[in-house]
């Protein structure tokens, strides 16, 4: 016998329409890892942002810390849920857009996705 699924039109509405996970990992052992290769200023950037332009919230978006995502050779890197699209990033332009372009308006920012495959 098997449990009958929710069907999505019986799924209740996502709590955030986004969700941005930042590895904020260090490894102090000299491999691959995100923070000393600015990660910690990405996530600053991206929290700030969000909130400056109004979207942060129930609903709307929330950017989060997150540890090690295993993708360390491409860091820094982050996610946005729910496409599920990985983010590598440089400066303040890249969160930038990332903001404008994928948390706001829900456009995949081509130019700065990760590798598929590209993992620790
Ligand atoms: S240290 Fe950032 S993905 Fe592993």
């Amino acid at each position: 016998m098997t449990t009958p699924q929710p069907t999505d039109a019986q799924a209740p509405p996502p709590y955030y329409e986004r969700h941005i996970f930042f590895c904020l990992n260090e490894r102090k052992n000299g491999e691959d890892s995100c923070v000393p290769r600015g990660a910690q200023a990405g996530f600053d950037r991206c929290k700030a942002r969000v909130k400056a332009a109004g979207l942060a919230g129930p609903g709307r978006v929330r950017v989060n810390k997150a540890g090690c995502l295993d993708r360390c050779a491409g860091g820094p890197v982050a996610v946005v849920y729910p496409e599920a699209v990985w983010y590598t990033f440089v400066d303040d332009s890249d969160i930038d857009e990332i903001v404008e372009s994928h948390l706001k308006n829900g456009q995949v920012v081509e130019r700065l996705v990760l590798p598929p495959d590209v993992g620790r």
